[in-house]
This record gives C-alpha cells, sequence and structure tokens, in this order.
C-alpha cells in the first residue's frame, strides 16, 4: 500500500471544486486516509516547494498558494502516486488531457504562476517528505 500528498489548491477551494475532485479520487477506487483544511503559512510552503526556490515563478507561486485555504489530503492505493499524477493530468492546465482534473476543470488565467487545481508527490520520496511536512 502506498500513500501521497494530494493538495487541493486555493483556485480549487475557491471555485467550489473539493467535492468534484475529492469524488474523482474516491471513484478511482484510492482512499481518503487525513483531510485538512488551513491557510498555509510560508514556512510550510518553502518546505514543500524547496526545488522551486530561485525559479521566476517561486514568489508568485508562494503568494497564490497563500492567497486562501487549501485542502491537504492524504491519500492511499496501491500505485497511487502514479495513479493521481494520472488522475490530474500534465501541468498545464490548458494542455492537459480532457478527462483529467487539471484537463476537465482547469484553464490558464494569464496570471504568472500556473493555477493548476492540485498537487500530488511526484515520487515515493516526494510522498514521504511532503506528507511530513503537511501531517506531521
Ligand atoms: P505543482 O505540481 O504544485 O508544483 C509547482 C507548481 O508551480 C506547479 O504545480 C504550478 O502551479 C507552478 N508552475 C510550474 N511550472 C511553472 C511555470 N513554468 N510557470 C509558472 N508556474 C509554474
Amino acid at each position: 500500500m502506498e500513500n501521497t500528498l494530494v493538495l487541493l489548491k486555493p483556485d480549487a477551494v475557491k471555485r467550489q471544486l473539493i467535492g468534484e475532485i475529492i469524488a474523482r479520487i474516491e471513484a478511482k477506487g484510492y482512499v481518503i486516509e487525513d483531510i485538512d483544511m488551513l491557510v498555509p503559512e510560508r514556512d510550510t510552503l518553502a518546505a514543500h516547494y524547496e526545488e522551486h526556490e530561485g525559479k521566476p515563478f517561486y514568489e508568485p507561486l508562494l503568494e497564490f498558494m497563500s492567497s486562501g485555504p487549501v485542502v491537504a489530503l492524504k491519500v492511499s492505493g496501491h500505485r497511487v502516486i502514479e495513479g493521481f499524477r494520472s488522475l490530474a493530468g500534465t501541468t498545464d492546465p490548458t494542455v492537459a488531457a480532457p478527462g483529467t482534473i487539471r484537463g476537465d476543470l482547469g484553464r490558464d488565467w494569464g496570471k504568472k504562476v500556473v493555477e493548476n487545481l492540485v498537487h500530488g508527490s511526484d515520487s515515493s520520496l516526494s510522498a514521504e517528505r511532503e506528507l511530513g511536512i503537511w501531517f506531521s
């Protein structure tokens, strides 16, 4: 059994898509093990996004992610890390495949940072690290 961290970003919460996105995760057969709704502290975001420090979208990203509540989910299932990333679709919602969360529900709003509704850990190492940040 594997666990992953899923974040429903502030754009998902503002657009009232929490239920829609969680329904897709559950309909796929994955299990919500833990859930928390919070406005993230800068320290939390800096730890979570440490690999992006110095990139042009880093500050806009932290500003966006602290602009309102996010929903953090610990999700479990066999191969859930890969499976959720497949459900989410590619980073850029404009070209994410229809049928995916980003492809069906996301678009480019012309902001400095790509607002793409969800985050999912990209490896078991990241999942362990990120779950430690959000569910310590
Ligand atoms: P996420 O998977 O949470 O990880 C980093 C986030 O930064 C990403 O989703 C997008 O929201 C954003 N992002 C990634 N690449 C870019 C980019 N080239 N320009 C703007 N924002 C980006």
